[in-house]
């Protein structure tokens, strides 16, 4: 399985566009995938034509409370497409940065939700809001150590800066 994260903390700049037309012509291609929509602004969602003023659970109920109280990400996740899934979100993830912004281990929660999938899929995309907040940091560290240190340079030379 592999997971790709896009992430710019510019908004406007195609994270969603490109998270949909990957996300379909993999499945188009045969690849089993789920589009994690991360973004409270749940475009992926609607860009999928999932009604996000109907929807009983969101990946926000997947990251869980500050209780540590959770539901398997296989229980927030839609059937969209032949091989194509989404776990939607709506506004209501906002509040995760918040409510979470004191309690440990809080970078990992998408980690965590994601390697107790039950479902197998050979591609998982994740469509990041635009910070660099908590949402996109959970995003990141869902990545191999070696890939995230590349994660962060968005210009030339910046990887002469780090160390
Ligand atoms: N390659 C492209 N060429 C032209 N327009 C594009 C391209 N990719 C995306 N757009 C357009 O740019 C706009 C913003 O795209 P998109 O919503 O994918 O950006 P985003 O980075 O996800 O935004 P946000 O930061 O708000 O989540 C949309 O109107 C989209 O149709
Ligand atoms: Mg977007």
């Amino acid at each position: 399985m592999r997971v790709i994260s896009i992430a710019n903390q510019k908004g406007g700049c195609g994270k969603t566009t490109t998270a949909i037309n990957l996300s379909a012509c993999l499945a188009a291609k045969g690849r089993r995938v789920l589009l994690i929509d991360l973004d409270p602004q749940g475009h992926s969602s609607m860009g999928l034509h999932i009604d996000t003023a109907r929807l009983q659970h969101t990946v926000y109920d997947a990251l869980g409370n500050a209780q540590g109280v959770r539901m398997a990400l296989d229980d927030v996740i839609l059937k969209v497409a032949e091989n194509l899934d989404i776990a939607p979100s709506d506004l209501g993830l906002s509040a995760f940065e918040q409510n979470m912004s004191m309690v440990q281990g809080r970078e990992t929660r998408l980690k965590e939700t994601i390697e107790a999938l039950y479902q197998p899929y050979d591609y998982i995309i994740i469509d990041c809001p635009p910070s660099l907040g908590l949402l996109t940091f959970n995003a990141l560290m869902v990545l191999p150590s070696w890939n995230r240190k590349f994660a962060g340079n968005t210009r030339p030379g910046a990887q002469e800066n780090r160390t």
